[in-house]
């Protein structure tokens, strides 16, 4: 069994700089409303945040980040709003793709795609495919994602495919099932806006993560808000369930 994949069952090595960073992306609209500005300038805006932490990223080291774009609740917005995300989607990827290719990074979309417009699911595809061999970073968009959609997929094509387990199964059978099944379970969650709340995101895959929660928007979020959140992690001492005196004794 992977050390990396199932925290609760086997102890990660301990890291200093985060391997897998997952980010709750909010407040792009309050940035907006701030401005007097329509909300979709926010999210604008927010794309240009994401470049930055991609960039921070990959200067520190970080091989996994993992950003929550659009949940399945979010679907309930004002149709005018969910259009334009939509739009902006498919303009980032339109003009991001190559440049993300020429810097080594893998894209990634985890969710249930089916509800998208066809050239979406095209563009998303294409933009797997050509990026699939590529490890410097691992950017995995989360969109039409919710935790517990994620659990039963996974549940449901496990037993899809291993009836066998259908009396009963462990973390290790459903395990490469979950969405990011290949990527060690995040080290950090950082949620901007300042809710302190999952909101859905990753629920299985948080068990043992960091959490870092933040009164900055998501649009005013720069690399020193993240070496902010980076230093937090640095000072925590992650026990997996141990006591101190047993992390003095190993160390
Ligand atoms: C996060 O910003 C972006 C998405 C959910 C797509 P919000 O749009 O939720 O911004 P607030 O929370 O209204 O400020
Ligand atoms: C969570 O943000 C989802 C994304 C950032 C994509 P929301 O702003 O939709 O979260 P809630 O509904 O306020 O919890
Ligand atoms: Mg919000």
């Amino acid at each position: 069994m992977s050390l990396l994949r199932s925290s609760t069952r086997g102890i990660p090595e301990p890291s200093r700089v985060p391997r897998h960073v997952a980010i709750i992306m909010d407040g792009n609209g309050r940035w907006a409303k701030n401005r007097r500005l329509p909300r979709v300038a926010g999210h604008r805006k927010g794309v240009e945040t994401v470049r930055e932490i991609i960039r921070a990223c990959i200067e520190r080291g970080v091989q996994y980040l993992t950003l929550f774009a659009f949940s399945s609740e979010n679907w309930r917005r004002p149709p005018e709003e969910v259009s334009l995300l939509m739009q902006l989607f498919v303009v980032a990827l339109e003009q991001e793709v190559a440049k993300l290719h020429e810097n080594g990074i893998r894209f990634r979309l985890i969710g249930d795609v089916s509800r998208f417009d066809p050239r979406l699911q095209k563009l998303i595809a294409d933009a797997e495919a050509l990026t699939a061999g590529n490890n410097r970073l691992t950017l995995t968009i989360a969109a039409n994602y919710g935790g517990r959609w994620d659990i039963l997929q996974a549940a449901n094509r496990m037993l899809a495919e291993r009836p066998e387990l259908m009396h009963g199964f462990g973390e290790e059978e459903l395990a490469p099932y979950l969405c990011l099944s290949d990527a060690p379970e995040p080290d950090l969650f950082i949620r901007t806006g300042g809710e302190q709340r999952i909101s859905n995101f990753l629920l299985w895959q948080l068990a043992y993560t960091e959490l870092y929660f933040t009164d900055t928007l998501w649009p005013d979020f720069d690399a020193k808000a993240f070496d902010a959140a980076i230093a937090s992690f640095q000072r925590r001492e992650r026990r997996f369930g141990r006591t101190s005196e047993q992390l003095e004794e190993n160390a």
